[in-house]
């Protein structure tokens, strides 16, 4: 599966895509990512990428220009299955919007930064909006390394094993994890539960489910107060 990412703030991309899970992936050719600074695309002396806003208001946004350019190159090149802009007012992203993305083949995220990005851009181009949650960001490329991140670790073969991703948080039936422990046994005298520690897998689960529903039930409870 192949991202590319067209970004006015490489760096930020840059570190993120180098560690970790989506490295490990590249590494096993499971997914390639690309990242194309927005800059390159643009012209003059002083290569634009932004200008201030026709009809006023503070801030600047992102030329059409460069982003014409930069997309049209890569369309040039190959079909992409999704053109995505994320934004706060966008699709929400869920577990199953990922599910569903990580059975394409090439997706192409589009970042938006300052106060946004000409609107045309959208209009010719964008096939969806993804926003990661209900609040703004400084800018798209936070919110692409979530999707990326949240898509590249249910491609087949990227986790070190490979049940992990249907048993996650969100997978399962109650949408949370149950508490998980690890060695040692007790710790600034705080102990494992003991079923735990019975080797009885009967018990375990139970146990387990038990806990993850009520942990699903008490946050339910405290997203609806809010
Ligand atoms: N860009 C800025 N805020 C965002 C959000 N909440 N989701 C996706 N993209 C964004």
């Amino acid at each position: 599966m192949r991202f590319d990412i067209v970004s006015a703030n490489p760096k930020i991309l840059e570190s993120s895509l180098k560690h970790g899970l989506i490295s490990r992936a590249e590494n096993k050719s499971l997914i390639s990512t690309h990242i194309h600074n927005l800059r390159d695309f643009a012209e003059g002396k002083y290569k634009q990428i932004d200008d201030i806003p026709y009809g006023g208001g503070t801030g600047m946004i992102l030329k059409p220009e460069p982003f014409f350019r930069c997309i049209n190159s890569l369309l040039e090149q190959r079909k992409y299955d999704e053109i995505i802009y994320p934004s706060p007012q966008g699709r929400k992203f869920n577990q199953p919007l990922a599910n569903e993305l990580s059975l394409r083949e090439n997706l192409l995220l589009i970042c938006g930064h300052y106060k946004g990005i000409d609107e045309r851009v959208i209009k010719k181009f964008v096939t969806m909006e993804i926003s990661i949650g209900n609040y703004v960001l400084s800018c798209g490329d936070i919110a692409s390394l979530v999707v990326i991140d949240a898509v590249a670790r249910l491609i087949p073969g990227t986790l070190g094993d490979g049940e992990s991703a249907i048993t996650d948080s969100f997978q399962v039936e109650t949408g949370f994890d149950f508490p998980q422990y690890t060695r040692p046994a007790v710790y600034e005298r705080l102990s494992v539960p003991k079923v735990l520690l019975s080797g009885n897998h009967k018990e375990i689960d139970l146990w387990r489910s038990k806990k993850a529903k009520t942990k699903f039930r008490k946050i339910k409870k405290i997203n609806k107060d809010k």
